[in-house]
């Protein structure tokens, strides 16, 4: 299963999402999940965390190129546990990887695995569109407040995009769904303490992920898992019940 995670404008915390999703035990463990970042404009997680960038996304769209990959094989263990394949923190040589990853077929990489996919803004043109079109589901995140939402509107979003709405909003969920033009799937918290062990500022606390932002990546990712469920939602706006 493929996820993609995305922004449309602002820094919402799309980034920081991935990495939850990555460390959320509610996906199959048999196979453990592997987070790749693929934002065009550069990644963070190898600042945030003090890792190398190789090997990373450069390795493993060098990898691909030769018809095969091995996707475990590219990915850095994080404080916080995840694994993310991680992309270099400049723009031209995080695009150029991005742009030979995205050439390839899905697939290859990503196997059988549940894969999380940070592919930086939504736009039909950036050269992570692919990632996030091939997506079971692309996850657009954006805050709650009504400045957000509406420099968010009339994204055109495609048609497997499901909006995570963070913090507080006012808005009930059918609003949402209907300005931006896509399904609102989830909600979840603004988590100062959650983000900072994401993010790599703090280390991971005894029992951090029962509460707050990781909590909510754990729901998340169940929904996701309710396969016919999440797609009989996917398929109209949801309306009325705000998580
Ligand atoms: N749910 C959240 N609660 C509190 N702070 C958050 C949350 N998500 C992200 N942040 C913080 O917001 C900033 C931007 O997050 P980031 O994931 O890099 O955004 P994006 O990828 O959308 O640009 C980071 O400092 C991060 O720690
Ligand atoms: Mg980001």
């Amino acid at each position: 299963m493929i996820v993609t995670v995305c922004s449309v404008k602002g820094s919402p915390g799309a980034s920081t999402l991935a990495v939850a999703l990555a460390v959320a035990d509610g996906w199959p463990q048999d196979v453990p999940p592997v987070m790749v970042e693929a934002d065009p404009a550069g990644g963070d997680v190898s600042g945030w965390h003090a890792v190398a960038d190789a090997p990373g996304l450069v390795t493993l769209a060098a990898q691909c190129r030769t018809g095969t990959a091995t996707l475990a094989e590219h990915a850095s263990r994080l404080a916080c546990s995840a694994q993310v394949v991680v992309a270099p923190g400049g723009r031209p040589q995080a695009t150029a990887a991005v742009e030979l990853l995205a050439a390839t077929d899905v697939r290859l990489w990503s196997q059988d695995r549940t894969v999380l996919v940070d592919a930086g803004r939504w736009h039909p043109l950036s050269p992570a569109a692919p990632l996030m079109t091939a997506a079971d589901v692309l996850l657009v995140v954006v805050r709650g407040d009504a400045g957000a939402l509406k420099q968010a509107a009339d994204a055109r979003l495609p048609g497997n995009a499901a909006l995570v709405v963070v913090g507080e909003t006012v808005f009930p969920a059918s609003e949402i769904s209907a300005v931006l033009g896509a399904p609102v799937i989830a909600g979840v918290p603004l988590d100062r303490h959650g983000a900072a062990v994401l993010c790599g500022a703090r280390p991971p606390a005894r029992g951090w992920r029962r509460v707050g932002l990781p909590a909510a990546a754990r729901a998340l990712a169940e929904a996701l898992l309710t396969d016919a469920a999440t797609r009989a939602r996917l398929a109209q706006p949801v309306g009325g019940e705000w998580p």
